[in-house]
């Protein structure tokens, strides 16, 4: 790539799953488009299976994980995994930055993952300038820091637990790592890793906008001061007029024509649609999809269901054939695309921080089904903090019942409490906008951080 005078070279290492590689691009994308070089570098398995779409703004290289073939679904375990990737990702990570230096162009600032603080080792022995990027919410990272600093002890022994900036918590409201600390030890000393070495980075950018977050983000920050970048959305669809590049992330899943997609809700009426995703990782049971599917034909809305091909087989039989006009099941979508389609009414979401966002930055209501992670206290921020949707009831099995996802259903698309969430997640979409506009709170910290890489 020919040098075209750019201020700074920013190398982005997202950690390489879809929910952290989305947001990092669209950061990166809009570093770029703000004059930096900006490389992202993603695994060789992401590249080559998934080629991203080429952009303006950035440029596109790879590192390895360890498992050049199969990505994750390669490994044995979890620790497996993430212990493969700091090995194979630090040396080339390391060996990144020495060909861009070669090339003449040489990298100036790792923003990584805080999935990944091991990045910052290699950042700071290059000396070049670290960026921690906290994908997931302001409060799940605060609860997260809690644990780590030995202010929340586990397991918890008494609720509601009071953390500052946030309503008072029960267990169910805690991200699932921390409720439940021992069913994904590695997952969970991987969040809490985060912050070993934040004391070192440069900056610590978290995926939220200031006034979503404000009372946490203003706790946190007097103890471990962060930047506020978010929503990492296209800006595109938040308002057509500001200047973006390109519409799209990175999909690790084939995407269905989104012709057929957006034809079919063209011709469903205003606010008349159910749409229902649960993002990259959920796995649910053959019993659960049983009560989501009869849940959603019960509802009498129509509704768009992306079931992954890996879920498929646990549909009802003949399921899809029935449904008729009344609903559509697709194995990827173009989301963005889908949740400002004005047929939208309602996103039946898992609450994936990116999936909450986006509904937030597009003024959708939810209905929220947590499953796991920091997806549990996403919900509880949904529904009693922002106002603009509900969490479902888990019956004593464990699972949602059918009638309860039509009563979630109904709550959101009707009535006066339908209507009340329906406004607030208009407002929220405007105070989205407002945070990455020019001037706006995200907008002015991404200036600081580029203001301070030119030279
Ligand atoms: C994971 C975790 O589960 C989530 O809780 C965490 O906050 C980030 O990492 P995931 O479960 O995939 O992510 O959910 P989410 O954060 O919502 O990210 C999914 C992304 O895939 C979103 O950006 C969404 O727009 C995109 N998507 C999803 C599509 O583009 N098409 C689809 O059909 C479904």
């Amino acid at each position: 790539m020919e040098n075209k005078g750019y201020g700074a070279h920013v190398l982005a290492l997202p950690y390489p799953s879809q929910g952290h590689i989305n947001p990092m691009l669209h950061f990166s994308k809009r570093l770029g488009s703000k004059g930096l070089r900006a490389t992202f570098a993603t695994t060789h398995f992401i590249y080559k299976t998934f080629q991203p779409e080429p952009s303006e703004s950035v440029q596109f290289d790879t590192i390895s994980d360890g498992y050049d073939e199969g990505g994750f679904y390669q490994s044995e375990s979890i620790h497996d995994y993430l212990t493969r990737l700091e090995d194979n990702g630090s040396k080339t990570v390391a060996n990144l930055i020495m060909k861009y230096k070669e090339l003449g162009h040489p990298i100036d600032c790792l923003v990584y993952d805080a999935f990944l603080p091991w990045a910052l080792d290699v950042a700071k022995q290059f000396g070049l300038v670290a960026v921690s990027f906290f994908t997931q919410a302001c409060a799940v990272n605060f609860i997260y820091y809690y644990v780590h600093h030995g202010l929340l002890k586990l397991p918890v022994s008494s609720t509601p637990v009071s953390i500052p900036g946030m309503p008072l918590l029960e267990l169910q409201d805690l991200p699932s790592f921390v409720y439940d600390n021992r069913s994904y030890p590695a997952y969970f000393e991987m969040v809490l890793r985060q912050f070993y070495n934040t004391d070192k980075a440069d900056w610590l950018v978290v995926n939220t906008f200031y006034k979503l977050e404000a009372e946490v983000v203003d706790a946190m920050s007097k103890i471990c001061p962060l930047f506020t970048i978010g929503p990492t959305v296209p800006s595109k669809y938040l308002d057509n007029r500001v200047k973006n590049d390109d519409r799209y992330g990175l999909n690790l899943f084939t995407l269905e024509s989104s012709i057929n997609i957006i034809n079919w809700l063209d011709t469903k009426p205003a606010g008349s649609v159910v749409f229902v995703s649960f993002g990259s990782m959920a796995n649910l049971s053959n019993k659960q999809m049983e009560e989501l599917a009869l849940g959603f034909k019960g509802s009498n809305y129509y509704f768009l269901w992306v079931v992954r091909a890996s879920e498929e087989a646990k549909l009802p039989k003949t399921f899809v054939e029935d449904i008729g006009e009344k609903g559509m099941v697709v194995n990827w979508c173009p989301q963005m695309e889908v949740l400002s389609h004005k047929a939208i009414g309602c996103f039946f979401t898992h609450c994936g921080w990116n999936s909450t966002v986006e509904a937030l930055s597009l003024g959708v209501p939810m209905v929220g089904m947590p499953q796991w992670t920091d997806q549990t206290t996403d919900a509880k921020f949904v529904q009693d903090v922002w106002k603009v949707g509900i969490r479902v009831k888990v019956d004593e099995n464990g699972i949602v019942g059918r009638e309860e996802i039509e009563f979630c259903i109904r709550e959101v698309m009707e009535g006066e409490r339908g209507r009340e969430m329906k406004e607030n997640a208009i407002k929220w979409k405007g105070l989205a906008l407002e945070a990455i506009s020019e001037g706006g709170t995200s907008d002015k910290n991404i200036d600081e951080i580029v203001s301070k890489l030119i030279h």
